[in-house]
């Protein structure tokens, strides 16, 4: 936004934004407004600095307006502000797709574009299913999701995800024919872990049980978020993503991995399907893939996935899919300067040396008051605080509050504070984010 965005903001605007995943009563009361970025920092509306301890939303690895972005914007705006996708191309999303798939490690894959992570899950849900119809197995329609699982608000979404809150007024909404294994986070084995736990792979061999109960035969695919993000940083047990990779091969299930947090470097590899070296049949990615600067995500698909559309007359659509936006030229523009800017830089290697710096620093909160558990797994980490009795949710945000008067934006979600810094933090100013929790903790006690 250009000029100051706050000179005149009254109440009349205030109550016009029905804000998204917001106390909006209290903020209404209490505006928190972010005037501009730059780097690592945002800049408030009351002029104070915070160093964004989120990357935005998972999304900012560059930080906030990097030169490169900005100028690919500006000149893919002033070039080609929009081209549609349906039966017209623009070479550069073509270009992007194909760099996308050998970013990844996986070549022969197929791209499809969408705007955001939650169409990026329902789209690789719609993949999924169609594919089975495809090859002539139209009963493969189930789709088993997890317990405490984000994949974003679509309808889709919602049904495969696992969070209550984010499910119960829509159940009439949600689609049939999903089942879900159980979450893998229990605090009394693997409390304060570094990384993986080592507790928890046989978690997986509830899919055992679902195909058993449900038949293999009726089973479309399995959606995870190999490292879920959304709920707080639960990090798979050691072993844990393997045994699902073979027994979903093994019952000619699909895989899918939810990358939207993971893709393009969180974990310290391009994706987290590398971190764990398991390769699904499918990812979602979003977020990152371009600094979030406009938005944009997408879906990688293997070649045999791809192949099993392409059957009957070429003149005829082959998947009844799309969105106006898919592809857009501004966000295929972003994505191609944040990967120029990512490998050029080479700063997923520098997620990757950041990344013991936060374990090591997260965990010296441990004993602080308030800390109920520490978890870390590259350049994330969690820290789940005791609730105030009968009022839950209050304690995370009042450290958040806390820590935001001190300098610092993290991430408060129920019972928790994430951080997940921007790739071109310095260790410095890792270590100076979870000073200002501890700060924010003892404030909050
Ligand atoms: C794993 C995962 N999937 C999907 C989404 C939804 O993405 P969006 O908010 O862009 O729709 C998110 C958002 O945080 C996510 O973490």
């Amino acid at each position: 936004m250009i000029g100051d965005p706050t000179a005149g903001l009254g109440e009349p605007a205030l109550r016009a934004w029905w804000m998204p995943f917001t106390h909006n009563r209290h903020f209404k009361a209490h505006p928190r407004l972010i005037t501009s970025g730059k780097g690592a920092y945002y800049t408030l509306a009351d002029g104070h600095r915070v160093f964004d301890g989120l990357s935005g939303l998972w999304c900012c690895p560059l930080g906030h307006s990097p030169d490169r972005v900005v100028q690919a914007v500006q000149r893919q705006v002033a070039t080609l502000d929009f081209s549609p996708s349906f039966q017209m191309g623009h070479p550069a999303a073509f270009s992007l797709a194909e760099r996308i798939a050998r970013f990844a490690g996986r070549p022969n894959d197929r791209v499809f574009f969408v705007n955001s992570g939650s169409e990026a899950v329902d789209t690789a849900l719609k993949i999924a299913v169609a594919y089975h119809r495809a090859r002539g197995e139209s009963s493969r329609t189930r789709i088993i999701g997890r317990e405490r699982g984000y994949h974003g608000v679509g309808m889709g979404g919602i049904s495969v995800g696992g969070i209550v809150s984010n499910r119960k007024m829509f159940a009439p909404l949600m689609i049939p024919g999903v089942d879900h294994l159980p979450h893998t986070f229990d605090p009394a084995q693997m409390g304060y872990s570094r990384g993986q736990p080592e507790w928890g792979a046989h978690l997986a061999d509830e899919l055992e049980r679902l195909v058993t109960l449900h038949d293999a035969s009726n089973i479309a695919a399995v959606i995870v978020e190999p490292m879920q993000g959304s709920t707080g940083v639960i990090v798979p047990p050691r072993g844990y993503l393997k045994r699902l990779r073979e027994i979903c091969t093994r019952h000619g299930i699909l895989l899918i991995f939810d990358e939207v947090i993971t893709g393009f470097g969180r974990l310290g590899t391009p994706f987290a399907a590398d971190f764990f070296d398991v390769q699904p049949d499918l990812i979602t990615f979003a977020k990152a893939v371009n600094n979030a600067a406009v938005p944009l995500g997408g879906v990688l698909a293997s070649e045999s996935i791809y192949d099993a559309f392409m059957s009957g007359p070429e003149h005829l659509i082959e998947f009844f899919h799309g969105y106006t936006y898919s592809a857009h030229p501004l966000g295929v523009a972003a994505a191609h300067a944040t990967l120029d800017e990512l490998l050029e830089q080479r700063l997923i290697d520098r997620a990757a040396h950041l990344a013991p710096v936060l374990e090591e620093a997260i965990h010296s909160l441990r004993g602080e008051p308030l800390v109920a558990d520490i978890r870390n797994l590259g350049l994330a980490a969690a820290v789940d605080v005791t609730p105030v009795p009968g009022k839950p949710a209050l304690r995370a945000f009042q450290v958040f509050e806390q820590a935001l008067s001190r300098g610092l934006l993290p991430r408060f979600t129920g019972e928790t504070i994430a951080l997940a810094p921007p790739f071109i933090s310095t260790e410095d100013e890792v270590r100076n984010a979870v000073e200002i929790l501890r700060a924010a903790l003892r404030a909050a006690a």
